[in-house]
């Protein structure tokens, strides 16, 4: 049978559209019509012009928790969809990937700096014990003893923490209402304001953590509304704080998301190296990477070459996934995978565990048809689901990225496909492609733009390439 990988795209949509997994209009939405109409475009952003459009495909062989995907990934880079097909692949001949997710809520931060008239207002309560719902966070013993210069009475400003905390929990029920009067359907939709923290800084900042469960959605519209409604409520009432800002925070250790992997050392050999021998030099490079931090900038480039390509398919937002992914990095934690070997079983064993706030609803997965689109090749999973997919789609992309890095190299992989996107950039119909790749691969130190598009020229008048 003609793999999905050998169709050319038409015949590919015939599959997808036999297989039900399109409709006529899904097909005219990746075919006929533009992806994305101009008035929807001319409102999305300022001073619009154009689009931008970049190839959707879709990565095939993903079995995720039992259940057989083909993941969309929209991305300029030839090699990406590809590399994490081929992982899935000989992933899935060992049960798939295991996912688990915690999706436990966004921070907000709500920031205040001491006012010069830093003295309590009359509208503060006592200093009772924390209910379960406000706990206190208190910063390091340095952040306690910088902020001791700037406190006045203790429990008499709110700048001072006990004091916060007092007019926190006086007025939780209120700091409630403001948060749901500021969005009225999130509770309906299952999400809502979770927590309510104070912080203290140095520096004389003093700080209130909002935890918001955004329900289904990714969440930065309704946790930044929620959160300005609650700051101005608090500012209204905190004589003695300036409001500074109010903003979630891209720092989500609460979105988390993790997948697992057994692949046995028979699905991993290459042309020269029994796969025992791949699977443990798999590991060496991962060690590596984990002590070389020249090495782990280009590990970590490669696990997120997947993340943010499904990311972008399915409308999220990848500037938000980079920051909350790289933020969970430190000098202890440099990178979001481990692989390791299971001598007895004579498998690779791996695992990514990896922040990502995703949302599968609303926002641009609303608005773009080609977003809509992703979701329901994904068969429309909510956002604990396609967290557990995204996940997935990067461990495989390390997977890959490593075995061909520890076996044949790179760029034998990568030129093949950099030759066909350079025939594709000269012009190549699809039944040119095949004879200016062969004209590159043949002298790949001459491999460029203008070889490919004399290469074609010499195609179509009938002369052989020299
Ligand atoms: C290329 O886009 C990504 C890799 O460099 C990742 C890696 O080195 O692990 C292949």
């Amino acid at each position: 049978m003609t793999k999905f990988y050998e169709l050319s795209t038409s015949e590919r949509l015939a599959e997808l559209r036999s297989e039900g997994a399109i409709n006529d209009d899904d097909l005219r939405v990746l075919t006929d019509e533009p992806a994305l109409p101009t008035d929807v475009a001319a409102n999305m952003v300022e001073n619009q012009i154009g689009n931008f459009p970049v190839p959707l495909g879709l990565a095939d062989h993903f079995v995720i928790d039992g259940e057989a995907l083909r993941v969309p990934m929209a991305v300029e880079e030839p090699s990406v969809i590809a590399a994490a097909g081929n992982a899935a692949h000989r992933i899935a001949r060992t049960g798939g990937f295991h996912t688990s997710v915690h999706r436990d809520g966004i921070i907000a931060q709500i920031v205040f700096t001491k006012n010069d008239s830093s003295s309590l207002s009359g509208r503060q309560g006592g200093c009772e014990p924390a209910r379960e719902l406000t706990p206190v966070h208190d910063a390091s013993e340095d952040d306690e003893d910088s902020l001791a210069s700037g406190l006045q009475s203790r429990h008499s400003s709110p700048f001072d923490n006990d004091g916060l905390t007092a007019f926190v929990r006086e007025h939780e029920a209120e700091i409630r209402k403001v948060a749901r009067d500021a969005h009225p359907s999130l509770e309906t939709h299952g999400g809502g304001l979770r927590k309510v923290s104070v912080f203290r800084r140095a520096e004389g900042f003093a700080e209130i953590d909002l935890l918001i469960d955004p329900g289904d959605a990714m969440g930065a519209n309704v946790v930044n509304t929620i959160a300005e409604a609650v700051a101005k409520y608090c500012a209204d009432q905190l004589d003695g704080l300036d409001l500074l800002m109010a903003i979630l925070s891209n720092n989500t250790e609460n979105q988390r998301a993790q997948s697992e992997v057994r692949i046995d050392f028979d699905n991993l050999p290459t042309r020269d190296m029994e796969g025992g021998q791949v699977a443990r030099r798999i590991v060496a490079a991962a060690r590596f990477a984990e002590i070389s931090p020249l090495r782990v900038a280009t590990h970590n480039k490669g696990i997120m070459n997947g993340i943010n390509a499904v990311v972008l398919a399915t409308g999220n937002d990848t500037r938000n996934i980079n920051a909350a992914a790289y933020a969970d990095l430190n000098e202890q934690r440099r990178t979001w995978t481990e692989w390791a070997i299971d001598e007895e079983r004579r498998q690779l064993v791996g695992r990514i565990d990896i922040p990502l706030p995703l949302g599968s609803v609303g926002g641009a997965m609303s608005t773009l048809p080609m977003a809509k689109l992703s979701l329901k090749l994904l068969q429309n999973p909510d956002a604990e689901r396609l967290m557990g997919i995204v996940a997935s789609v990067g461990l495989a992309s390390n997977l890959s990225a490593m075995r061909e890095l520890v076996t044949r190299g790179i760029q034998e992989g990568h030129m093949n496909l950099q030759f066909k996107s350079l025939a594709m950039s000269a012009g190549a119909n699809p039944d040119e492609l095949e004879q200016v790749v062969a004209g590159l691969r043949a002298d790949p130190s001459n491999a460029n733009l203008e070889t490919a598009q004399r290469l074609l020229a010499q195609q179509r008048h009938g002369s052989q390439p020299c």
